[in-house]
C-alpha cells in the first residue's frame, strides 16, 4: 500500500504557508540560476525587476543583477553560508551559492517569525551566517522492502517510508521534496536515503536501483541537499559475484571503482557512502583479518576522484558477549578499536562516532572517540528517533542532551562542536510518512533543533524551541501565539530530564524491554550477550568503570575527565551508576542516598506529568483554530500513553530496587 495519497493531509510542520507570508508579500526578485531557484521561486511570488525588489535572493557570482545593488562588492560571504543584508529600501539574501542563498532565504523567513513572536524589529544592516559544520546529515534507516523483524523503518515510530513503499522507490516523490524543503530550512544538507543495516534489496541500490536513486538525489538537490547511500562491504560478493571483498583484492577495488563510476554517472552531486562494518552482524574487514583504516581507504579509493566521502562509523563492539564475563565492556569498544587507527584514514574518510560510548542512551558521557584521534575527520551521530528516548510516544525535547554533548569541553578546552567540525555532525531521522512527520506532533521540534544546533551549536535550546514555535505556529494572533509559547516551554523545556527521571537512573542506561527497547525492563537485558548491564545486587549497582578496579574504560578519556571520572567523589551525580558500582547508601552530591534518589525522581518525574498534561489543557480553547484539530487529538493521545508509560516505568523501577536492596522508602510512598 502505498501512502502517496496521504500528502494532501501532511501537517506542514515548520513551514506553514503563514510562514513564508510576510515574505511573498514582498515585491521579490530571486536571482538564482541553480537547482533551487525553482524551490525560491515557489515560496515567494512572481520574480520583479531588481530595481523595484523588496527581496532580493542571489548567489555570490551567480547570475547578475545584484551588483547594480551595491551590496556584493566587499562582503565576504563564508562557505556554505549566507549574509542578510538588511537596507531601508530592501533586504537582500546572498548566498555562497545557490543552496546557501535558499537556505538563507529560510533563515530570513525564521527571523521574520521569531521577531513576530518576541515583539522585536530585526535591525537594519549586514548578518553574516555561517555553518559550524560543513556536514549536516541525516541518516534514514528505512528499508526499501519490509524487513520482517524490524519493519520498513528501523527504529521508526512515524509510519513508513517517505522514500519506499511496495518494495520500491515511490514513484510519486512529493513528500519527499516537502520533506527536504524542511530540511534546507534547518540548515540539513546531506541525507543517507537507507539502513545502515543493509539488506539484499537495499544493497542494489547501489548497482540496479540508481535509476531510482537518481530520481530522490533529483528531488533533494532541490533543496541543497546531497544524497548518500549505506553500501554493504560485502557488496562485491553479493552484487558483483567476486569470491570476496577482501581490500587488499586488486579486483575488489576496481569493483568498487566501476562501481562508484556508475554511480556518479547518475548522480554526478553524489555525496558519498555511509558503512556499517563489522557491527551487529554487517559484514566487514575483519572477516578477512583487514583493519577498518584498511577497509574504509578502500571505498575512500573509489569515491576520491568523484569527490565524494565515506562515513564509516565507528559503532562496533562485540554483541556476542559472556554476561559472566566482567572484564569485557562495551563502552570501550569503539575507542579500543578505533583510536589505535588514528592517521590511516584516508583524507576523505569520517569516522561517524555515536555521541556516547554505548548507543543512545538517555544518558551517557561523550563519547572518548571524539577527542581520541585528532589526524581523522570525526564526525558524531545523535538518534533524533526516539529509540531510547519515548519512542515519539513520550514528550522528549533532545536539543538540551545534544547541545550538552555539542558544547562537553572535551579534550579539556575545546567544545565537541569544534573537535568534529572538519568531519560533521549526523543525526538518525525520525520522519515517516505519519501526517505528522515525526508520531509525536510535538517531536518535529527535535528534526528541527538537530538542523539548528548542526548549523551552531551555541544557540541555546529555549531558543531553538522559540523558533521552532515561531514558525509552526506563524500568522497566529500575538496573545493566542504567547500562550501557545508559554505551553510549549512549560511542556518541552525540561522533557529530557523528565524521562531521564522516571527511566533509567543516574546514567546506568538500558533497562528496557529487549527488542523494541520501549518500556520498562529492569533486567530485561541483565543476561543477555549485548554487553548493556546494571549489576544490581542486594548491596549496590552501577558498572564499575574505573581504572583502579574496573574495565578501564574512565581511563579512555583525556584530563580533566579520566581523573573527574575515575573518582566517586568528583564523577557528577548523573553518571555515577555508568563510571561506578556503589552501594545504595552511597550519597550523591545532591545530598541523598543513591536509592533515595532512585525511589525519589522516579516518582517526581511521574508527578511532574500533571504541569505538562495542564499546559497543553490550557490551550483547549486555541483548537480548531491556532492549534489544528487533529493535531490536538494526537498529541493527547500521545500524552496519555506517555502517562501509563510512565507510571510503569517509576512503579517497576521503584519496586526492582526496594525488593533488591530491602531498604524502605523514606518518603512513604507506595511500592509493590
Ligand atoms: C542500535 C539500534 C539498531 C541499529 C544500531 C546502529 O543498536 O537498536 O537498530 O541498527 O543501533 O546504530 O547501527
Amino acid at each position: 500500500m502505498t501512502t502517496d495519497t496521504a500528502v494532501a493531509t501532511v501537517h506542514p510542520a515548520w513551514l506553514p504557508d503563514a510562514a513564508l507570508a510576510p515574505l511573498r508579500a514582498l515585491p521579490s526578485a530571486v536571482l538564482l540560476s541553480g537547482p533551487c531557484a525553482a524551490a525560491a521561486r515557489a515560496d515567494l511570488g512572481p520574480d520583479v525587476p531588481v530595481a523595484d525588489a523588496d527581496l532580493v535572493v542571489a548567489a555570490a557570482g551567480g547570475a547578475g543583477g545584484v551588483a547594480d545593488l551595491g551590496v556584493d562588492g566587499g562582503l565576504d560571504i563564508p562557505a556554505g553560508g549566507h549574509v542578510l543584508v538588511r537596507t531601508p529600501d530592501r533586504t537582500v539574501v546572498l548566498g555562497a551559492d545557490d543552496a546557501s542563498a535558499l537556505r538563507g532565504l529560510y533563515a530570513l523567513a525564521r527571523e521574520t517569525a521569531v521577531a513576530a513572536l518576541t515583539g522585536s524589529t530585526p535591525a537594519p544592516g549586514v548578518t553574516t551566517h555561517a555553518p559550524e559544520q560543513p556536514l549536516r546529515m541525516l541518516d534514514h534507516w528505512d528499508n526499501v522492502a519490509v524487513h520482517p523483524v524490524m519493519g520498513q523503518v528501523e527504529r521508526g515510530y512515524s509510519g513508513g517510508s517517505i522514500f519506499y513503499a511496495d518494495g520500491e522507490v515511490r514513484t510519486d516523490l512529493t513528500r519527499v521534496a516537502a520533506y527536504a524543503r524542511l530540511l534546507a530550512a534547518t540548515g540539513v544538507e546531506a541525507v543517507a536515503i537507507n539502513n545502515v543495516n543493509v539488506h539484499a534489496r537495499e544493497a542494489r541500490l547501489l548497482t540496479d536501483g540508481l535509476p531510482d536513486v537518481a530520481r530522490i538525489a533529483d528531488v533533494l538537490r532541490g533543496y541543497g541537499i546531497r544524497t548518500f547511500l549505506s553500501v554493504s562491504f560485502a557488496s562485491p560478493r553479493l552484487l558483483g559475484g567476486l569470491p570476496t571483498a577482501d581490500p587488499a583484492d586488486p579486483d575488489v577495488a576496481a569493483w568498487w571503482a566501476a562501481a562508484v563510476d556508475r554511480v556518479y554517472a547518475a548522480v554526478p552531486d553524489f555525496g558519498g557512502f555511509v558503512v556499517k562494518a563489522d557491527s551487529e552482524g554487517q559484514p566487514g574487514p575483519f572477516a578477512y583479518g583487514r583493519s577498518h583504516a584498511d577497509g574504509a581507504n578502500l571505498l575512500a579509493g573509489a569515491l576520491r576522484p568523484h569527490g565524494g566521502t565515506v562515513l564509516w562509523r565507528a559503532f562496533v563492539y562485540d554483541h556476542r558477549q559472556d554476561w559472566r564475563d566482567r572484564r569485557t565492556d562495551r563502552a570501550r569498544a569503539a575507542h579500543d578499536h578505533f583510536a589505535p587507527l588514528d592517521g590511516e584514514f584516508a583524507e576523505n574518510v569520517v569516522l561517524q562516532v555515536k555521541h556516547g560510548p554505548m548507543d543512545f542512551q538517555v544518558r551517557e558521557p561523550v563519547s572518548p572517540v571524539l577527542a581520541a584521534m585528532p589526524r581523522t575527520r570525526v564526525a558524531v551521530e545523535v538518534q533524533i528517533t526516539q529509540e531510547y528516548t519515548g519512542q515519539q510516544r513520550h514528550l522528549c525535547y533532545l536539543a538540551p542532551s545534544w547541545s550538552s554533548v555539542l558544547r562537553f569541553p572535551l579534550d579539556g578546552t575545546r567544545p565537541v562542536a569544534s573537535l568534529v567540525a572538519r568531519g560533521g555532525v549526523v543525526g538518525v531521522s525520525s520522519v515517516g510518512d505519519d501526517p505528522f512527520w515525526t508520531g509525536h506532533p510535538l517531536a518535529q521540534a527535535n528534526l528541527y533543533a538537530f538542523g539548528r544546533l548542526a548549523w551552531d551549536s551555541t544557540l541555546s535550546p529555549a531558543d531553538v524551541l522559540d523558533e521552532w514555535i515561531a514558525l509552526t505556529f506563524a500568522g497566529a494572533p500575538s496573545a493566542a501565539l504567547a500562550r501557545v509559547r508559554a505551553a510549549l516551554h512549560t511542556m518541552m523545556d525540561g522533557s529530557w530530564a523528565r524521562y531521564e527521571g522516571y527511566t533509567a537512573p543516574l546514567g546506568v542506561g538500558f533497562m528496557v524491554t529487549p527488542g523494541t527497547h520501549g518500556g520498562p525492563s529492569v533486567d530485561g537485558y541483565e543476561y543477555s550477550p549485548w554487553g548493556t548491564y546494571h549489576f544490581a545486587d542486594r548491596d549496590g549497582i552501577g558498572v564499575d568503570r574505573t581504572v583502579a578496579t574496573g574495565t578501564g574504560y574512565a581511563g579512555q578519556y583525556p584530563e580533566p575527565w579520566a581523573s573527574v571520572y575515575e573518582d566517586v567523589a568528583t564523577c557528577p551525580d548523573e553518571l555515577l551508576l555508568f563510571f561506578h558500582h556503589v552501594p545504595y547508601g552511597h550519597v550523591l552530591a545532591s545530598g541523598t542516598t543513591v536509592v533515595q534518589h532512585i525511589y525519589d525522581s522516579r516518582a517526581d518525574a511521574v508527578a511532574a506529568l500533571d504541569g505538562v498534561e495542564a499546559a497543553w489543557e490550557s490551550l483547549a480553547d486555541l483548537v480548531g483554530t491556532v492549534v489544528p484539530a487533529d493535531l490536538d487529538t494526537r498529541v493527547r493521545e500521545r500524552l496519555a500513553e506517555q502517562r501509563r508509560s510512565a507510571v510503569e516505568w517509576r512503579d517497576q523501577v521503584r519496586t526492582y530496587f526496594w525488593r533488591k536492596s530491602g531498604v524502605v522508602d523514606a518518603s512513604g510512598r507506595e511500592v509493590f
